[in-house]
């Protein structure tokens, strides 16, 4: 149990034993960006790093739910109406509950607490953690038998449909289903996923937080899944049998270039492009190609800066001082998850860390007057009851 939760539940003179107990982790992702709601390939893992979640039945008709890490209680009353409460971290919750009530189960009353250690706007997905958990905690409740992969599919939906974000299906996937064996690569159209048994010994993926979050990150990602699903039918215009944009060939891309304004033109060259890397990484890190990996990792950071445009100067920074001031250390980097702010992800010799560590600090905090946060994640099984 996470100290601070032990500590509130001991405060508070609750029992330290829960019927319902489990870890719902956060998570990274390898390559595969921005191919999740383009029907392509992600590498996501599940990590060491999470929300701990406690359960008890209540009397009543309304949710007794607590925020460990932000000390705040919420009483929810069942069942839940479509209309958000306008607390986020709530409404993720509330989203779930609201997803099994339309799959017809009845939701009895609980005392939920829950707490965690995933730096939030990191960009290792907390709020995919609340969601998945909630879903396993719920699964467990009703007894709805539903698989964790579908979990994930019930999650997504609550997210585009009840909290109204139009993401993919990748940060929900990995935190319910990861491995302790390695990454997943996952087919976001199909489901089928399966662990890439990277062997990279003497390597480690660090995490740099730039402890930026963009604004423009809540209306630009938008903006993005409309411009590939503009570039997605002006394909099928000419290619019906094109089943996503992630699958499309650039030969196809090229032959509609003259219906595309060039900004969409360079979206969709970046998802395709983007697709194959995750087959080339797949090869790399299961060869223990450190080299080819790093290349593939910069190679991806250039396109999200430059085609897909949802880069920003202070991870840009980052990117470029891990690689270009510490070639020996550093095989890789690039910005990780949605965009516009976060972390950088870095391949890296586990050996070089506190130099680069160092190094990044001061140069950052010089350049941006900000100090950047450090991660060394450990890659490990998605949710678990514990
Ligand atoms: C966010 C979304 C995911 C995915 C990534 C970009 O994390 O939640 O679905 O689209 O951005 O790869």
């Amino acid at each position: 149990m996470l100290p601070h939760v032990f500590t509130y539940l001991k405060e508070n003179q609750l029992s330290s034993t829960f019927p319902h107990a489990l870890f719902s982790p956060g998570r990274i992702n390898i390559i595969g960006e921005h191919t999740d709601y383009t029907g392509g390939l992600v590498m996501p893992a599940a990590i060491d790093k999470g929300i701990e979640f406690y359960a008890r039945p209540i009397e009543g008709t309304a949710m007794r739910m607590h925020a460990v890490d932000l000390n705040e209680t919420y009483k929810l009353p069942l069942p839940i109406r479509k209309e958000k409460t306008g607390v986020l971290w709530v409404d993720y919750l509330a989203g779930i509950i609201h997803e099994f009530q339309l799959l017809g189960h009845e939701i009895p009353a609980l005392e939920v607490i829950f707490g965690g250690n995933v730096p939030r706007g990191s960009g290792m997905s907390s709020s995919a953690a609340l969601e998945g958990g909630m879903a396993f905690l719920l699964n467990e409740v009703v007894g709805a038998g539903i698989s964790q992969p579908q979990l994930a599919v019930l999650c997504r939906r609550s997210s585009n449909n009840y909290i109204g974000v139009p993401t993919g299906i990748m940060d929900q996937f990995a935190s319910l289903n990861g491995s302790a064996d390695g990454p997943i690569r996952l087919n976001c159209k199909s489901l089928e996923f399966t662990p890439v048994l990277a062997h990279t010994p003497g390597y480690s993926w660090l995490l740099v937080n730039s402890m930026v979050t963009h604004e423009l990150g809540s209306s630009e990602y938008p903006v993005r899944v409309r411009e590939c699903a503009e570039a997605l039918a002006a394909i099928r215009k000419v290619h019906p049998d094109v089943p996503c944009l992630s699958l499309a060939t650039k030969d196809q891309l090229n032959s509609v270039a003259g219906q595309l304004n060039e900004t969409t033109f360079r979206r969709a060259d970046y998802v395709i492009s983007e697709n194959a890397r995750v087959h080339a990484m797949e090869t790399a890190l299961t060869r223990s190609d450190t080299t080819a990996a790093g290349i593939l990792l910069n190679a991806t950071h250039a396109g999200l800066r430059d085609d897909f445009a949802v880069s920003c100067a202070e991870v840009d920074f980052l990117q470029q001082e891990a690689v270009t001031r510490f070639p020996e250390t550093v095989m890789g980097a690039r910005i990780m998850g949605g965009g516009f702010g976060g972390c950088t992800i870095n391949l890296v010799q586990t050996l070089g860390i506190p130099a680069l560590k160092k190094h990044l600090f001061s140069a950052y905090f010089n350049v941006h007057g900000q100090r950047p946060e450090f991660y060394e994640v450990n890659i490990g099984p998605g949710t678990r009851a514990i």
